[in-house]
């Protein structure tokens, strides 16, 4: 028997996945390349664009022919597009070969729903959930480990899914961390770990007693053991001193900060409820420069957010260019159901978006060819 996961999104899904390949396993299934000899596929969604929803389902209609090919084979549909209520229902009803649909809060039950297959489909969304602290992982990255340290965002920024699929914030007790990277760091096979979450500056600010980002930074620096350590993503509302302090002081920390901006304008910055101004951004910038010479320094940004007008889009081009980032991610704004942004008048039309995007891109191309 075997299995396959196709996986969307960010890289805290690709760590999901790699749970999920360890329930396969410990099931008995054995790892393919290809959809065609797979009696279990597993699709591990993304809702955070409109884009990465329409991927999936385009490649979910594909499987119709496999499934009428191999009836055996089992096909499960999970993460965060599929912990939307309307989401799942829509792939629910839409492909009637589509074995399983479950959340992100149930992942860890999937070899659950895997064996209830045989007594009918299965759709269940749980609302919230535990963070899991000891469930295995089956590693697929390469010398790289990834490490979740915490589950959710409390941020709520208002274009953003992730906080309404990943529900609130949750850390992981730091000894159970600290416990897996001693395990990674035993198996020798690791250069690099790298810590994940969606704003990993507010690890701890919810245990008992609290343990903050920049201590359990230093504590696993003090792990004896060849490894780099690096780490996202930082929210700059919460990039402390104590943090830089500890990136620019350690040699075991890679000087790659991921420090997504998401625009220059301190009008679109309050509407997009990310609770900095630009000048303190830059603040944070000359800061990092200062303590950390060598650092790495890259960003995302959204351009289109509603009511964007043309001058205040060009203070994200001016920030792009006075910052000088090492590398940026830029996307068109994408309206996700629920959030406060989806609401709000003013939506920017799909051409001017895209101008938009084209121009920073090609801003950003000209920059890093000056630098170079
Ligand atoms: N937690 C991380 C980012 C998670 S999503 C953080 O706070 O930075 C990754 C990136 O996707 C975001 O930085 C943002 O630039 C982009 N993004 C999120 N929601 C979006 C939306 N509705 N439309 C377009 N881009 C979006
Ligand atoms: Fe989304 Fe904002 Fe949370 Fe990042 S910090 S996951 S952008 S709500
Ligand atoms: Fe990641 Fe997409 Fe979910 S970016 S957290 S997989 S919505």
């Amino acid at each position: 028997m075997k299995y396959i996961i196709v996986t969307y999104g960010c890289q805290m899904n690709v760590h999901e996945s790699e749970k999920l390949a360890a329930i396969c396993e410990k099931m008995g299934y054995e790892l393919t390349e290809s959809r065609d000899d797979a009696d279990l596929i597993v699709f591990n969604t993304c809702a955070i664009r409109e884009g990465a929803e329409d991927r999936v389902f385009g490649n979910i209609g594909a499987l119709k022919k496999l499934k009428k090919k191999k009836p055996s084979l089992i096909i499960a549909v999970c993460g965060c597009a599929t912990q939307k209520e309307s989401t799942a229902s829509y792939i629910y009803r839409t492909f009637p070969f589509v074995d399983i649909v479950i959340g992100t809060f149930n992942l860890p039950l999937f070899e659950q729903y895997v064996l209830s297959v045989k007594n009918g489909r299965q759709m269940k969304l749980l609302s919230e959930g535990d963070i899991d602290e000891n469930i295995p992982y089956k590693r697929t990255s390469g010398d790289n480990a990834w490490v979740n340290i915490m589950q959710g965002c409390n941020n709520f920024c208002t274009y953003c899914i992730v906080p309404y699929v990943k529900g609130r914030e949750k850390s992981r007790k730091e000894e159970n961390i600290l416990n897996e990277i001693k395990s990674i760091i035993s198996e020798g096979k690791y250069k690099k770990i790298t810590l994940l979450g969606q704003n990993v500056n507010s690890y701890g600010k919810d245990l008992i007693p609290q343990v903050s980002f920049a201590k359990l930074l230093s504590d696993i620096c003090a792990l004896e053991g060849d490894f780099k350590l690096t780490f996202m993503t930082s929210h700059p509302k919460d990039l402390t001193d104590d943090v830089i302090d500890v990136i620019a002081n350690e040699d075991k920390i890679l000087k790659d900060i991921h420090l997504p901006a998401q625009s220059g304008n301190n009008r679109i910055l309050n509407l997009m409820n990310r609770r900095y101004t630009r000048e303190k951004y830059l603040d944070i910038i000359h800061k990092i420069r200062q303590k950390i010479p060598d650092a790495r320094i890259t960003s995302d940004f959204i351009v289109g957010f509603p009511t964007e007008t043309e001058e205040e889009f060009l203070d994200t081009k001016k920030l792009v260019e006075e910052v000088k980032f090492a590398g940026i991610f830029a996307f068109m704004y994408s309206p996700r159901e629920g959030t406060v942004a989806s609401k709000m008048d003013g939506q920017v039309p799909q051409d001017v978006k895209q101008r938009r995007v084209n121009e920073l891109l090609a801003l950003e191309k000209e920059i890093q060819k000056r630098l170079k």
